[in-house]
């Protein structure tokens, strides 16, 4: 009780560039993650650590710890920070492991990430925001990140088996060439749908077998680049006509 009579009684939030600002945060990491029942300590240590306000664009900081998803250019958003604390509590993220972060953006995904485990490989397919979420986390100090600009439909072989994969824009239908880049017990989260997406864990057995566990609805931004042409040249599902409305 008393943490939270201390929690409402702080000042609104006040942002700057040159404001950590480590109270938003955790308060951010209490009300809008903790109390929505993640409960991973390596989770909350890290969304508590990762500074969220320099990865805005300047004129939103004020809302850096918000639990919305902010705008960052070239019609792309950072992820509000529940899902992100959400897909990497689902990924079940560890000390040491090898991780695939497709659709970088901003870089916040991966830098949450890269506070728990052991390298993160991450993939933007566009170009300017992958290289400024690199320079980004090289001048946050991450050493253990590595950013290319490019389409993340067929993952990154020559890095390849990742025990974690995280994608944050929804393909239609789960790529292939991911699900065959886990290690064994590996888990691959991501959202599919076009319209109705749902968010979905798919978790490589130690026999190589593929399980699935839906775990809500979500609204992500479409992957684009292969996945889309793939859609675009595929035969109808369907032969019934579509009802006009
Ligand atoms: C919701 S935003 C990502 C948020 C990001 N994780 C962050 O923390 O800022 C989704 C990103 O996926 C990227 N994207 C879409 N399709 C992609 C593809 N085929 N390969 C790589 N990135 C892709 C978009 O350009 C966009 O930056």
């Amino acid at each position: 009780m008393s943490a939270l009579i201390v929690l409402f009684g702080l000042p609104p939030t006040a942002t700057t560039p040159d404001n950590d600002d480590g109270v938003a945060r955790a308060r951010m990491v209490q009300l809008h993650i903790a109390a929505r029942g993640i409960r991973d300590p390596l989770v909350l240590g890290a969304m508590g650590r990762v500074k969220r306000h320099a990865f805005v664009p300047a004129p939103l900081r004020h809302l850096a710890y918000a639990d919305r998803p902010l705008p960052i250019g070239h019609d792309q958003t950072i992820s509000q920070p529940y899902i992100v604390a959400l897909m990497t509590a689902l990924a079940r993220a560890k000390p040491g492991a090898k991780v695939l972060d497709v659709g970088t953006g901003s870089g916040y995904q991966a830098a949450v990430l890269a506070e728990i485990v052991g390298h993160v490989y991450g993939i933007e397919i566009v170009c300017p925001l992958a290289e400024s979420a690199r320079e980004r986390l090289a001048a946050l100090g991450y050493r253990n990140v590595t950013i290319r600009c490019g389409d993340g439909y067929r993952g990154w072989p020559e890095h390849a088996p990742f025990d974690l994969i995280i994608l944050a824009a929804a393909p239609e239908k789960v790529p292939q060439p991911l699900l065959d880049q886990l290690t064994p017990g590996g888990r691959l989260v991501l959202p599919v749908g076009d319209r109705r997406q749902r968010l979905v864990v798919y978790e490589r057995g130690a026999n190589g077998e593929i399980t699935r566990t839906d775990h809500g609805g979500v609204r992500f931004v479409p992957m684009t680049g292969e996945v889309r042409n793939r859609a675009l040249s595929a035969p109808p599902q369907s032969a019934a006509p579509t009802p006009e409305k």
